[in-house]
């Protein structure tokens, strides 16, 4: 299976940005950690992150000239109003889960809008680094 992991704006400050809600572990690490136990022969893993909204939504665009099967989505910031993610995730038609290392429900008010949770197959939130691996289970599953 082809599965594509996307993190966007400032998750590339893992472990050096707010320990205390996103840990203590960088990007770098939560990809090693996560590909370890998912990299398998029958899987080809596939990592991006960006800053930018309209990286993200070429890399969306991507998935789909790419034929990658499922794709696991951390938007960051993007999640709470950024349509035109959401517009990308549903023109391209591959399943999709949301993930959040944070309990986006239970910490400021407008993290609780999430406006791309209906056009994904489910939203994994508060978990950590294990949500990535959870969403990887669900699609995986799903195949
Ligand atoms: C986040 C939650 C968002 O509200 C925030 O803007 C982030 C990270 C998370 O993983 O918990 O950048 O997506």
């Amino acid at each position: 299976m082809n599965i594509l992991f996307i993190n966007g704006p400032n998750l590339n400050l893992l472990g050096k940005r707010e320990p205390e809600i996103y840990g203590n572990e960088s990007l770098d690490q939560l990809i090693a950690w996560v590909t370890k136990q998912i990299n398998t022969k029958e899987n080809d893993i596939h990592w991006f992150q960006s800053n930018s909204e309209g990286k993200i939504i070429d890399k969306l665009h991507w998935a789909l000239d790419n034929k990658m099967d499922g794709i696991i989505i951390n938007p960051g910031a993007y999640t709470h109003y950024s349509i035109a993610i959401r517009d990308a995730i549903s023109s391209i038609k591959i399943p999709t889960v949301e993930v959040h290392l944070s309990d986006i429900e239970n910490r400021e008010d407008f993290r609780r809008i999430s406006v791309i949770k209906d056009v994904c197959l489910s939203q994994i939130t508060g978990l950590g680094k294990d949500g990535y691996l959870r969403a990887a289970s669900l699609l995986l599953d799903k195949n």
